[in-house]
């Protein structure tokens, strides 16, 4: 379906789609290189891209699908600046632990900056001014914001970039039992969100790490080209997240039993000899992380001073937990565990456009009224369409068409035009239909 936010269609004789023929040198992994040929991304410097037209719809349409799954869960919107004061940071005692990755900054009064690299300060400073009392709880905010990690080696396009685009929430409870249903809210809708775009993301109980905490899972999507190694249970790959659904409201803790009961770990903690699962069972591969979620407790409530009145009148401090997920990178992974020899192939859900309408004549008037009736059809049915109305010769059209992995072609030519049909192209299995026109409307936006 039209996105509301984006436009319906385009048209390539007036659009900007910069596609390269050659594989570019710098690009070591897939998901780089077909960004950088199907015209999504150009590097402005290591590890810091412009978004070109194609590749911003996706952007979109991955933020969109995050951002209905948090809304879903409870969480609630809001924007943070990328620039956050030193001193916040100093409270919490990361202004120096941080070291090299953070980008700091003076402005023109000598005070220290930041450009964020995470908002656990930033969030809890809001809360602490703002929330008083225990009935304002339970609170989980979140924010789709860029962010910036001084790499020691930014590489793999995307995929680890210094400035990427992340969604990051924030949840406030009272005590234990309110941080971990947020946290299970959280895990429910992270599932939910890769499913929705097409990935299979297995939950992996993970180490803390910098950002400290009891209890965190890293969300990995399975692609053979992944950064980690992999080990999970091969049932795992059975459970559908949406199958049913969720009502965030109640214990959730039965709807993750069956994820969290399976076997899943990185090469990290897996070992062969304690490996619960039979190897016939047992599937190795490789993964993208893609998200990870963390509870933490008073890790950062106590320093900063976040706390409310209790039932009783008392001083709590705020239970806390904090989740991610790269929505920049999710644009490479996705394109990592969905691709071919001939290019992308984009999952329906974030398609920059649902299909590519080839006219092979553009300078046909019949065949030219034919693709635009086409066109206009399929917008009228919500359907978004890109239009190559230039006057490439056909074989160029197919390819640039299959590299860039709209999910459907339609082209239009002249022999069509006679019979009174459409060719309909799947872009995944390739099969092929000459469909009379309305047929091919009610395929297309169906
Ligand atoms: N350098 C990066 N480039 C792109 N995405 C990143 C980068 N670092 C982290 N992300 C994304 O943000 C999510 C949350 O980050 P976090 O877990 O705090 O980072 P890390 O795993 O590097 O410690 C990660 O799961 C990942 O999807
Ligand atoms: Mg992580």
């Amino acid at each position: 379906m039209t996105q509301g936010f984006l436009a319906p269609s385009a048209r390539l004789s007036s659009y900007f789609l910069p596609v390269l023929k050659e594989n570019p040198a710098e690009a070591q992994i897939v998901s780089h290189r077909l960004m950088l040929r199907a015209g999504l991304v150009r590097q402005a410097v290591a590890g810091i891209y412009s978004w070109l037209p194609l590749g911003y719809r996706v952007l979109k349409k991955i933020e969109q699908i995050v951002r209905e799954e948090q809304d879903r869960a409870f969480a609630h919107e809001l924007l943070m600046p990328t620039l956050q004061p030193a001193e916040l940071w100093r409270e919490s005692g990361r202004y120096d632990d941080y070291g090299k990755e953070m980008l700091r900054i003076k402005d023109r009064h000598e005070r220290d900056l930041l450009y964020g690299p995470t908002n656990e300060e930033l969030i809890t400073a809001i809360v602490r001014a703002e929330v008083r009392s225990y009935k304002q709880l339970p609170l989980t905010l979140y924010h789709i914001q860029w962010k910036f990690r001084d790499e020691v080696r930014p590489r793999f396009g995307v995929m680890r970039g210094r400035e990427f685009l992340m969604k990051d929430a924030y949840s406030f409870g009272l005590d234990y039992a309110q941080a971990r249903h947020a946290y299970n809210q959280m895990f429910v809708a992270y599932l939910r969100t890769f499913a929705r775009m097409g990935l299979k993301a297995i939950p992996m109980r993970a180490a803390t790490g910098p950002i400290g905490g009891d209890l965190s899972h890293e969300f990995i999507i399975l692609a053979e080209t992944g950064e980690s190694e992999v080990f999970c249970h091969r049932d795992l790959l059975a459970l559908d997240p949406l199958s049913s659904g969720v009502d965030y409201r109640r214990d959730l803790d039965p709807v993750i039993a069956p994820y969290t009961a399976l076997y899943a770990a990185t090469d990290e903690k897996h070992d062969a000899a304690t490996c619960p699962v039979p190897a016939e069972q047992l599937l190795h591969t490789r993964g993208i992380e893609v998200g990870h979620i963390f509870y933490f407790g008073t890790k950062y409530s106590k320093p900063l001073g976040a706390k409310v009145a209790g039932p009783k009148g008392e001083d709590m401090f705020l239970e806390m937990g904090s989740y991610g997920i790269g929505v920049s990178r999710l644009v490479g992974g996705i394109i990592e565990a969905s691709h071919d020899a001939a290019g992308i192939v984009w999952p329906e859900a974030v398609a920059p456009f649902k299909v590519g309408l080839v006219n092979l004549k553009p300078d046909d008037a019949q065949v030219t009224a034919a693709a635009e009736d086409l066109a206009a059809k399929l917008t009228a049915r919500g359907v978004e369409v890109l239009i190559d109305d230039g006057d490439e010769r056909a074989g160029a059209k197919f390819a640039t068409m299959d590299l860039i992995g709209l999910p459907w072609q339609a082209t239009v030519g002249p022999r069509g035009v006679k019979a009174g049909t459409v060719e309909v192209k799947n872009r995944r299995d390739g099969a092929r239909q000459e469909l009379s026109v309305e047929a091919a409307v009610n395929r297309l936006a169906g």
